[in-house]
């Protein structure tokens, strides 16, 4: 049994959500829930697993083409990142830009601006910052900044969203980031399943460990009674959809509280916690155009594995 704490205390918020997903006759569990303290502290611990290709492959390539990068943004940029969640990555594009003035991280977790913030002062004292706790799917105001304006959404976060959000999340980008910005996308690429799989089920068991951890919080925040045993990590590639998903699959016949709701497992059913589309480049352009961006450059890594757009 998780002991409650002030930390791990009921959240109808969180037991709605984990509601609304379990009684569908497919039953699934949003991916944001999967990112609690200890599901972020596991997703870093992903990020350097040899099979988990993406952030290394990111980074290497953000390397590269910084000088090109440098040359096509010019001096002075304001850069707004996406997600504050990757300090590294955000510093190495800082570094490659002329000296940009302005850097704003916009998360939904404060805790992760303010870090962000925090080792940004240290190692960039020049620059302004200006975070902001937000929901990014919604139109934000952004405060004054200077000229030119770079959006920045690495990590292939955006594989997280079907057809239809990635098309309202770069409208929304859009809107908030105005005439004449452009956007750094980093975008991980369609390749063998043979890749893919271990990359999303590690042999250290990591990425089992980071899905798991999902059954952990509901029982603590949406008062369920999971027992992670009987669920069993499953890394799935559906072609048809280009996307790898992960599923919690139940091991036996058994019934789970949730919030006093009891709801049924068949052995073999699973919950689809996750999907991670892999979009190739013109597919990612064409997505892009209708939501009233224009391709300015591709970049792919050498193995073909992962690509960042710039878009305007
Ligand atoms: C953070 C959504 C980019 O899809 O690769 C990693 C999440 N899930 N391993 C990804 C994740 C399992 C990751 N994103």
């Amino acid at each position: 049994m998780d002991m409650p704490t002030s930390q791990t205390r009921f959240d109808p918020a969180t037991a709605e959500v984990a509601l609304r997903g379990l009684r569908a006759p497919r039953k699934t569990l949003p991916p944001h829930l999967l990112y609690d303290p200890e599901g972020c502290r596991l997703f870093d611990a992903i990020t350097t697993l040899p099979e988990y290709y993406v952030t290394r492959t990111e980074l290497g390539l953000l390397r590269d083409i910084g000088p090109e990068l440098r040359a096509r943004i010019g001096p002075g940029a304001a850069v707004v990142e996406y997600g504050a969640g990757s300090v590294t990555k955000a510093a190495l594009l800082l570094a490659a830009l002329e000296q940009p003035r302005a850097y704003v991280p916009l998360d939904i977790a404060a805790g992760a601006v303010a870090a962000t913030v925090a080792a940004m002062q240290s190692r960039f004292p020049a620059l302004a910052l200006h975070p902001i706790v937000g929901d990014f799917q919604q139109p934000l105001a952004l405060p004054p900044l200077p000229r030119p304006l770079l959006g920045f959404f690495p990590g292939s976060t955006i594989g997280n969203l079907d057809r239809e959000a990635a098309l309202r999340f770069l409208r929304t980008a859009r809107a908030t980031l105005g005439e004449g910005a452009r956007f750094l996308l980093g975008v991980d690429l369609p390749k063998s399943p043979e890749i893919l799989i271990p990359a999303y089920d590690d042999a250290a068991g990591v990425t089992a460990a980071f899905n798991l951890n999902l059954l952990h919080r509901l029982n603590r925040e949406a008062a369920a009674s999971f027992q992670p045993g009987h669920f069993r990590h499953r890394a799935i590639w559906n072609a048809e959809d280009s996307r790898i998903e992960m599923h919690l699959e139940s091991q036996v016949a058994q019934s789970v509280a949730v919030a006093g709701v009891p709801i049924a497992f068949g052995a073999g059913e699973t919950i689809h916690t996750e999907s991670s589309y892999k979009r190739r480049p013109e597919d990612m352009i064409a997505l892009a155009s209708e939501a009233g961006w224009r391709s300015e450059a591709v970049w792919t890594d050498a193995g073909d594995l992962f690509s960042l757009h710039l878009l305007a």
